[in-house]
Parts: structure tokens; C-alpha cells; sequence
């Protein structure tokens, strides 16, 4: 089985992709690392983002140990990695692996923005998670804040607001859900009513 989970940041696509590997007992991709990981190299190495063949080198360079640098995880690398994401020559270098995770034979959750409209068109499920941008920004709040970080929500809202523009309005592979996407809307979910939600979804489909 694979299961395709796609949306935009902070609707809780990362979380509930968790939860469901856990639940159908499927191994579990977050392919924002992978474009995170591009942006990261390329902040140690000081070259510029928007450099398409330098971004495409960092690519195709890219190696699974470095996915577990916690780097990954700030908010500055995500607004980065939504910049070499917009490359086109980036998101090919990538495509490869995405593909063969997706169609091991023990079958796969992926999540990211493109999953159920690119990497993984004949997904068995496809889920479009969102949640409103206030209330994504106020998740994010939470987990920073959480994490003793300081948290300026207007700043994070604004950040969400920029990132969802630039994800929805590149060229190639812009975020959108799949014409067979099951919408979810988590809004007015919590963790464990958007994971009923979906089991729901994915079973029922
Ligand atoms: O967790 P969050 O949604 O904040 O970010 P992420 O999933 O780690 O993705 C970071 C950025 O990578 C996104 O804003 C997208 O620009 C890009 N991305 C993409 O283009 N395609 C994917 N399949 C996954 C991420
Ligand atoms: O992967 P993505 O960026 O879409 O979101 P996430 O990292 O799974 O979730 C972002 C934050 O929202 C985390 O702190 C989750 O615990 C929280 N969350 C929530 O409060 N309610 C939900 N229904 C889903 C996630």
C-alpha cells in the first residue's frame, strides 16, 4: 500500500504521516527533508539559493546521513528549502529516489507537497491536509514555545503566508492537491481526531 500525504506547512501532514507508518506498519518518507537538505548545504557552503546549477549539484550530491542533521528543522531552512524547491533541475535530482522509496515492495507513506500529483500518481491513497494559515501559525508558536524558543506569531504568520504563496506558485510541481485527493481538514482537529479522520478516509477509500 502506498500512502500519499501532502499539504501545506504546519497543517500536520508531518505528524499524522507518523501515526499512519506506525498504524499500517509502512516505512515513511518526509520528503521536505530532501529540499531541506539541499538548502542546508548549500547555507554551509555560502552559495547563493537561487543558483539552479549549484542547487542541482547539491542535489544530486545529497546523502541520507545528512537528513539527520536537526539543522533541517528551523524554520530559517524552511523558507530556504521552499526556494530551491522552485528549481526545476532540483526537484528532477530528487525525483529518483522518491519513486524507488515509494514503490518498495513493503509498500510506503510519503509525505510532502507533490506526492499524490507527482512522485506517487497511482498511490492506493492520497490525503490533502490543511488547516488555516492562523492556525498553522499558532501550532507553530506552540511547538516553539514549547521548546522554550521564543515565538513571534505575526512573524511566523507572515512566514507561512510567503511560504504557501512560493509552494503554490512555482512552475513546476506547485502545491496542490490531487484531482483524487481526499481533502482533510484539521483545523478543528486535534493530533488524535486527524489520525481517526484519516484511518477513516484510507480505509473507507
Ligand atoms: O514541515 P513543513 O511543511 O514546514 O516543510 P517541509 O515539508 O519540510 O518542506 C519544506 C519546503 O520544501 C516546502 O515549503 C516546499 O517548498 C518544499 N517541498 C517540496 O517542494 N516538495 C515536497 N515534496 C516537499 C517539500
Ligand atoms: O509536517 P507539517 O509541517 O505539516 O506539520 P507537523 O510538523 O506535523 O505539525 C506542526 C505542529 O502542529 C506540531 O507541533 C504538531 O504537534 C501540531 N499539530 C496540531 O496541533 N494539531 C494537529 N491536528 C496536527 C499537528
Amino acid at each position: 500500500m502506498i500512502i500519499a500525504i501532502d499539504g501545506p506547512a504546519a497543517s500536520g501532514k508531518g505528524t499524522l504521516s507518523k501515526q499512519l507508518a506506525a498504524h499500517y506498519r509502512l516505512p515513511h518518507l518526509d520528503t521536505g527533508l530532501l529540499y531541506r537538505g539541499v538548502a542546508l548545504a548549500m547555507t554551509i557552503a555560502r552559495q547563493p539559493l537561487e543558483d539552479a546549477a549549484l542547487a542541482e549539484a547539491a542535489a544530486r550530491n545529497l546523502k541520507l546521513d545528512d537528513l539527520s542533521d536537526p539543522r533541517l528543522r528551523s524554520a530559517e531552512m524552511g523558507g530556504a528549502a521552499s526556494i530551491v524547491a522552485a528549481i526545476p533541475a532540483v526537484r528532477a535530482a530528487l525525483l529518483d529516489f522518491q519513486r524507488a522509496f515509494a514503490n518498495q515492495p513493503a509498500g510506503a507513506v510519503l509525505d510532502g507537497r507533490d506526492i499524490g500529483t507527482v512522485v506517487a500518481p497511482h498511490a492506493d491513497a492520497k490525503l490533502f491536509v490543511t488547516a488555516t494559515a492562523e492556525e498553522r501559525a499558532r501550532r507553530r508558536v506552540r511547538e516553539l514555545r514549547g521548546r522554550g524558543a521564543h515565538a513571534d506569531e505575526a512573524q511566523i504568520l507572515a512566514d507561512i503566508q510567503a511560504r504557501d504563496a512560493r509552494d503554490g506558485a512555482r512552475s513546476v510541481a506547485p502545491l496542490k492537491a490531487a484531482p483524487d485527493a481526499r481533502l482533510l481538514d484539521t483545523t478543528n482537529l486535534d493530533i488524535d481526531a486527524a489520525f481517526r479522520a484519516a484511518v477513516a478516509l484510507i480505509d473507507g477509500a
